[in-house]
């Protein structure tokens, strides 16, 4: 007989289509995953995200408005490792980013430090940039500033846009993110040991 190993317990915080949502699911799926998703939280009903938590009959919750989110949200919590941010648009308060330190983690879709903030991908653009990309990163109080997990760089040519451009993101941020979640739950199981 072998030992089984516990898997850490994931939730996920989404606001809109989920594309990542999914990826981190499906991954969690294969036999190696050191984690399993056990909770999607939405602060929105409408996002899309949920019919992919509803599908894969993984428990989720939305919160509307967004006042007192954090207190709210903390009481489903208690048996979650960590918390992965996946096109989640809201700014957690520091208390709760403080709470949660090196167990809180977000996609960003650029190669960070450059372009923080909203529309990464058009920033990149924008600034005719030769490069941009995707990252993965602890959550810190400064936005899209905390330690990079993992990230990837993709090429941006001539006749790219925004749109092709977040599309050739979209395609790294979802083999990406799966791999940073797991270096994530090794260096937490790591340190339990
Ligand atoms: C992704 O581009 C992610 O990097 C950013 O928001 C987008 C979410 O997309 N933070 P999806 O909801 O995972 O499809």
């Amino acid at each position: 007989m072998h030992n089984k190993l516990k898997k850490l317990q994931v939730a996920i915080f989404i606001s809109g289509r989920g594309s990542n949502l999914e990826s981190l699911i499906q991954s969690s799926f294969t036999k190696q995953s050191l984690v399993e998703v056990q909770l999607v939280v939405s602060n929105n009903s409408k996002a899309k995200g949920l019919t992919i938590a509803k599908k894969n009959k993984i428990p989720f919750i939305h919160f509307i408005p967004r006042k007192n989110f954090e207190n709210k949200v903390m009481k489903y919590l208690k048996n979650i490792d960590i918390i992965c941010l996946a096109g989640f648009m809201q700014v957690l308060d520091s208390k709760f980013v403080r709470h949660w330190q090196s167990r809180l983690i977000n996609i960003h879709p650029s190669y960070l430090p450059a372009f923080k903030g909203l529309n990464a991908q058009d920033q990149a653009i924008k600034a005719k940039a030769s490069y941009s990309g995707c990252s993965v990163h602890y959550v810190s109080t400064k936005i899209d500033s905390g330690k990079i997990i993992l990230q990837k760089k993709v090429k941006i040519l001539k006749k790219d846009n925004t749109e092709s451009l977040s599309k050739k993101i979209l395609i790294e941020e979802h083999k990406v993110y799966p791999k940073a979640l797991q270096m994530v739950a090794k260096t937490l199981l790591t340190r339990q040991q």
